[in-house]
């Protein structure tokens, strides 16, 4: 059976019962997110917090005290286990799923050969401890899965589906996001060399390709079998994408290279460390005048301390170790270590853009706000904005 919502050459098959077992996990995640999401929000405003007031005479503070009231409650525990729980059942669903077609798959994605696009993969390449030794928001063997064959998509295949559940038919929306803002902010911007850092399979870098169909696009990842499924998935729609094997900290682009550099929610799942090293990278490789624009979730700072709390559990029970410690970053201060004049960097908020509707579309447009602030959960994601000096 065809997976009908999102299609492209490398689509795993699914069976009539696999079918029923994606949709069952999307409803309860749909669910989950929307309805009893919704109840413990009402529950913390209405029952937990003006308890918390009445009790000490003072509002809660801060995410911590947060958690250490609302973990108490038992209907808060239900929430933050069935969402573990259903974390755990839709990955085991994909990779189920995957596992059955695995050399199948492989095999399809080496057909693809070097077409439009290319695909340079580096076995040499020291994996990033950040990357090799955590199993990243829960997906089993994280991004350099292979299942022990040899020309594996592995990863890149669970990471496709897995996607798709979570997103539920909106792959491609935060390169969408991304691209609304550039064109919101850098109207007169045309660039011919793009950079997309961490691209995994490739859905962002995907959206780029579109808004610039001439420019020349370089997608790096430190993933092989993301980076197989990406080019075999670029290669059936179409897409001119030159993958590599590379970590972002350290590329072997030569300097002032890159009109735009791009990074999509890769930002989190680095660490100090590594996140300041790739900045000072988007830098050295930008040419000047020209745009990095690394988006992500939002910071601390600009969402309410209970969506901090939400935020942080990630961190806590979705195994995301660097969720909570890049929030509390100051990425001002990073962009200018890295090099970018004090201002030439600032850190935004970006509307989040949908596939169907297009990133020209008014609905973007009336969401949008620059260097404002939200505080409403989930509105925009946060991007990091640089310009380098001429
Ligand atoms: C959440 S995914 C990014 C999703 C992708 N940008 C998109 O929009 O679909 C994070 C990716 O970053 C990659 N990654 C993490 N650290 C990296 C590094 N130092 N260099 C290159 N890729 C890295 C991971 O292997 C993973 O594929």
């Amino acid at each position: 059976m065809k997976n009908q919502a999102y299609s492209h050459g490398m689509t795993p098959d699914l069976t009539h019962d696999e079918a029923a077992r994606e949709h069952a996990v999307r409803a309860m995640r749909f669910h989950l997110y929307s309805q009893v999401s919704q109840g413990t929000r009402g529950y913390f405003t209405n029952v937990v917090a003006p308890e918390f007031e009445k009790a000490n005479g003072r509002a809660l503070k801060d995410r911590q005290e947060v958690r250490k009231v609302m973990e108490e409650r038992p209907y808060v525990q239900l929430h933050l286990s069935l969402q573990r729980s259903v974390q755990e059942v839709m990955w085991n669903t994909v990779v189920e799923n995957i596992e059955r077609q695995l050399p199948e798959l492989n095999a399809r994605a080496k057909n693809y050969g070097q077409g439009l696009g290319s695909l340079t993969l580096d076995e040499k390449l020291e994996i990033p401890r950040y990357v090799a030794n955590v199993d990243i928001h829960c997906m089993p063997g994280g991004y350099g899965y292979d299942a022990g064959m040899p020309d594996s998509v592995a990863a890149g295949a669970i990471y496709d589906r897995g996607i798709s559940m979570y997103q539920r038919g909106a792959e491609g929306n935060l390169g969408l996001s991304v691209l609304a803002y550039l064109q919101r902010n850098f109207p007169n911007l045309k660039p011919t060399q793009i950079l997309d850092l961490g691209c995994t399979v490739g859905m962002s870098t995907q959206r780029y390709c579109e808004a610039f169909p001439d420019a020349e696009i370089h997608a790096i990842d430190v993933a092989a079998p993301c980076l197989r499924y990406g080019h075999a998935r670029a290669e059936s729609l179409g897409k001119r994408i030159h993958f590599s094997q590379q970590n972002a900290e350290h590329t072997n682009f030569g300097d002032n290279t890159f009109d735009v550099v791009f990074s999509t929610i890769l930002a989190h799942e680095t660490s100090t460390t590594a996140w300041q090293n790739i900045l000072t990278e988007s830098h050295r490789v930008l040419k000047p005048g020209g745009v990095m624009v690394h988006a992500d979730l939002p910071q601390f700072a600009d969402i309410d301390v209970y969506s901090q709390f939400l935020f942080g559990n990630e961190t806590r029970y979705n195994n995301e170790p660097f969720w909570s410690t890049f929030r509390a970053m100051d990425l001002k201060a990073a962009m200018e270590a890295a090099g970018f004049a004090p201002d030439q960097c600032f850190v935004d908020l970006a509307p989040m853009a949908d596939r169907e509707t297009g990133f020209t579309n008014t609905k973007v447009t009336a969401a949008a706000r620059t260097r404002g602030g939200s505080s409403a959960p989930g509105f925009g994601w946060g991007v990091q904005v640089g310009i380098k000096s001429s």
